[in-house]
């Protein structure tokens, strides 16, 4: 499992909360953008078969999510916009290591930390919303993330000792915790 070693500040919720539409669409963008790493993963690696399967289920639940989250930006009548480039996820990818094994490793552990960290600011977005169909669609969406940071460890463990996964992850997360502690807070996910 992943321990976030750092928690997002409280103010952050404060700060979606005023600009939620913002918040809306950086939201989708990542839902879409962690469908793609799944199927990318599938595509990187289509060796791996004890995996595979697992990573498409990953991949349709994202895209899933990212068709609800899409569902309230058309209620809202939000247009998409082209991806913008995600500091976060520029800075977890520099975590990985170049070749082989390692890298195989990493492609999954940083995959479940960022889910971890998603899955922490759902949380905190669905228990500040206000009654109503906002807040029932974020409490789903919390407890369909709460299953994906354990999913990578586990997709992990079909290759790889626990020893090695529990080491690396240690290391991630006090990466992870670094980076985040770098980023301003604003009203997207990371
Ligand atoms: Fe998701
Ligand atoms: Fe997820």
């Amino acid at each position: 499992m992943f321990e976030l070693q750092q928690n997002t500040s409280a103010a952050w919720t404060d700060i979606v909360l005023n600009d939620f539409d913002s918040f809306l669409l950086d939201h989708a963008l990542c839902e879409r953008k962690a469908s793609a790493t799944g199927l990318g993963l599938v595509s990187r690696y289509p060796d791996k078969t004890k995996i595979i399967s697992s990573l498409i289920v990953f991949a349709r639940e994202e895209l899933d999510h990212f068709y609800q989250v899409y569902q309230v930006l058309e209620q809202r009548n939000i247009q998409l916009i082209p991806d913008t480039k995600s500091h976060y996820a520029t800075a977890m990818n520099q975590l990985k290591r170049s070749k082989g094994k390692e890298r195989f490793l990493d492609d999954l552990l940083i995959v479940g930390l960022i889910e971890a960290r998603g899955c922490e600011r759902l949380g905190m977005i669905s228990k500040a919303l206000p009654q109503g169909t906002l807040k029932d669609l974020y409490l789903e969406l919390t407890r369909s993330e709460s299953r994906h940071h354990s999913l990578f460890v586990r997709l992990a463990k079909q290759y790889f000792s626990e020893e090695t996964i529990q080491k690396r992850i240690a290391t991630l997360a006090i990466e992870e915790s670094k980076i985040i502690s770098t980023l301003p807070l604003r009203a997207s996910m990371h």
